[in-house]
């Protein structure tokens, strides 16, 4: 674990405030209790989660929003994603562990960590969140602590694609489709660090910025065919965008002999006969993981870029931004707590 923040607020203030406090203690959250458009985010007053055996309490820094969130929220997952209403959503969470359960060691009250929630559970869009022990990892120290939030799923969704399943090695050729997106910029630099050489297709406003993490080639999808811009094949494609039948082929067919299609979107389809494999990637909470993640972020290997930050009241405008494609890169929201003028750091 890394060394606890100092800036963060004591447990003396939050036990004081209890000690305050008739009737039960609440917290602000932001939820849905209807399926639908942005609009159905509201406000509201819920009970502060308690630690339950094997859980720890956060005091919440940072959350953000991800592209499922919105289909989670309009219903349109309500098959994959049974979520109960109402619904607190906000699957990353970064903040500091006010409390304990049972069987959780207590030397983690004052730590500061970050996780990938259960998609189902009630998320960390509150001042407060109940995060499984097993699933929290120590949040970076060299990074503002709500900024780590950033690093959860869309980390380790890049982690599982180039690491894990793609297995990128020096010297090898990496395309990453939507490079621009969250989990783009994570998988441009874990591939590059790999040493691989990186062709990542971006629009304008994404071009500097997947350069600057390492991208060697940007095709800028808004007006190139990837298919044709790439020239030479290459022995990874991890695709991060829905793509149609053809366009899935022609990234495909980008593949060396042995190569590997990794997609977060449409599975790749593998033409018979050929020795390219295919693999729909489902990402998954993993605390050992998240630490190398953080690990990398410590020792200035991994960068979180995060490209806008809106105070948890404004969730419902975010998510219309998102579903507009008007976000870019990786968001972070941060709840004001009791006392607070503003955000969190
Ligand atoms: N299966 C899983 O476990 C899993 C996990 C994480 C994410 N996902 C999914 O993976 C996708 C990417 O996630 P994310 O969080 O990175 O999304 P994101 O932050 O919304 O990024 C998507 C980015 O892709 C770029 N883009 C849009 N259309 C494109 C096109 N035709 N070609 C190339 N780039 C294009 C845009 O960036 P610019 O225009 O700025 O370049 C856009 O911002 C989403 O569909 C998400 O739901 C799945």
């Amino acid at each position: 674990m890394s060394p606890t923040r100092t800036e963060t607020p004591t447990r003396t203030r939050i036990q004081n405030q209890n000690q305050n406090q008739t009737g039960p203690i609440t917290m602000r959250a932001i939820q849905f209790t209807s399926f639908g458009p942005s609009s159905v985010l509201e406000a509201a007053e819920l009970p502060r989660p308690e630690a339950s055996p094997g859980e720890v309490v956060v005091r919440v820094a940072g959350t953000t929003f991800n592209p499922v969130d919105a289909t989670i929220r309009a219903g349109f997952l309500a098959q994959v994603f049974p979520v109960d209403l109402p619904h607190v959503p906000g699957f990353d969470v970064s903040g500091t562990v006010v409390a304990v359960g049972g069987g959780v060691a207590g030397d983690l009250i004052g730590r500061d960590v970050v996780a990938f929630l259960p998609m189902t559970a009630p998320g960390a869009s509150a001042e407060f969140a109940a995060v499984p022990a097993e699933l929290v990892a120590a949040a970076p120290a060299s990074i503002p602590l709500a900024d780590a939030a950033a690093l959860a799923s869309s980390g380790l969704t890049a982690w599982q694609a180039i690491v894990e399943q793609a297995e990128v090695r020096p010297g090898q050729r990496v395309l990453v489709n939507g490079a621009g997106g969250g989990v783009g910029g994570f998988a441009v630099q874990l591939a590059a660090r790999a040493g691989a050489t990186v062709i990542a297709t971006a629009g304008p406003r994404s071009r500097d910025v997947v350069t600057a993490q390492g991208a060697a080639q940007v095709v800028d999808y808004t007006t190139t065919s990837v298919a044709a811009a790439v020239t030479e094949p290459v022995d990874a494609v991890l695709n991060l965008v829905r793509t149609s039948p053809e366009e899935t082929a022609a990234l495909v067919a980008l593949l060396k002999p042995g190569g590997v299609f990794v997609s977060t979107t449409t599975p790749g389809v593998v033409p018979a006969g050929s020795d390219v494999r295919a693999v729909s990637l489902f990402v998954r909470s993993d605390a050992a993981q998240l630490a190398e993640l953080v690990n990398l972020v410590d020792a200035g290997e991994l960068r979180v870029d995060v490209s806008a930050r809106y105070p948890l009241e404004q969730l419902a405008e975010v998510h219309a931004l998102g579903e507009a494609g008007r976000l870019r890169g990786k968001v972070v929201l941060t709840p004001t707590h009791d006392g607070e003028g503003g955000a969190d750091r």
